[in-house]
């Protein structure tokens, strides 16, 4: 495959492959990578660690204008930072992944990233690269006028089962009902918030992963990109 021109938006829930999909086509185009949920997730640690409850929206925001947050771009090991602290491995915690969807809710914390957001990918773009952004609303919202749209999806009880199975490969393993239902609460959560919900774009191609290995979701990819005229 040629290298990537331009943005490719992958959004949809957790468990549906988004994040290895989203790492494996960046490298595999030579382009960049941008995780947004890992944004929201750093601002999620930074309410935790102030102490500040994630239900309270005003307390919340004024938590996030104040973050410094940085999250690097390349599809290898990705930083993370909340001022000085790699926190790679701590905001993938439960206890972050548990308050991370009330956070994002709030539309404030969404107005400042989704800024930065465009910040970051408009910096990619400037020199002629391309850029593989995943999260929730990038289709929708963050990058509308995107050369490419997926919404990934799969059956519920897949993704359960992979969200259990990274989990454990993590060091943190859990019975299948409260991965199922911790996942089941955040797809809620995220689907439903006033804010920008979960959905796809209108022009989003969805692809079904549950019955799709990594690789073949690689190569449908990779199709979609080229058929738009995306890969020099
Ligand atoms: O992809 P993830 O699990 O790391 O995302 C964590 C949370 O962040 C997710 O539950 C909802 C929120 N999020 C969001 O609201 N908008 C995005 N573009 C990305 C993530």
């Amino acid at each position: 495959a040629g290298a990537l021109r331009g943005v490719v938006a992958l959004d949809g829930p957790s468990g549906t492959g988004k994040t290895t999909v989203a790492r494996k086509l960046a490298a595999k185009l030579g382009a960049s990578y941008l995780d947004t949920g890992a944004m929201y997730r750093i601002v999620t640690l930074a309410v935790l660690r102030a102490g500040v409850d994630p239900a309270d929206s005003a307390a919340v925001a004024t938590v996030a204008r104040k973050v410094e947050l940085t999250v690097g771009t390349t599809p290898h090991r990705p930083l993370a930072r909340l001022g000085d602290d790699d926190v790679g491995v701590d905001i993938r915690t439960d206890r972050v992944t548990a308050a991370v969807s009330a956070v994002s809710a709030v539309p404030e914390v969404r107005r400042l990233l989704v800024a930065r957001q465009r910040e970051i990918i408009a910096g990619e773009l400037a020199g002629g690269g391309g850029i593989v952004v995943e999260g929730r609303d990038i289709g929708t919202v963050v990058a509308p006028d995107a050369g490419l749209k997926v919404f990934l999806t799969a059956d519920p009880a897949v993704r359960a089962a992979r969200r259990g199975a990274q989990d454990s490969a993590a060091g943190r393993a859990a019975a299948p009902e409260t991965v199922r239902a911790s996942v089941d609460r955040r797809d809620r959560l995220d689907s439903t918030r006033a804010a920008s919900p979960l959905r796809p774009a209108e022009d989003a191609v969805e692809v079904d992963t549950s019955e799709l290995t990594i690789d073949q979701v690689l190569v449908a990819l990779c199709e979609l990109a080229s058929r738009r005229g995306l890969l020099n």
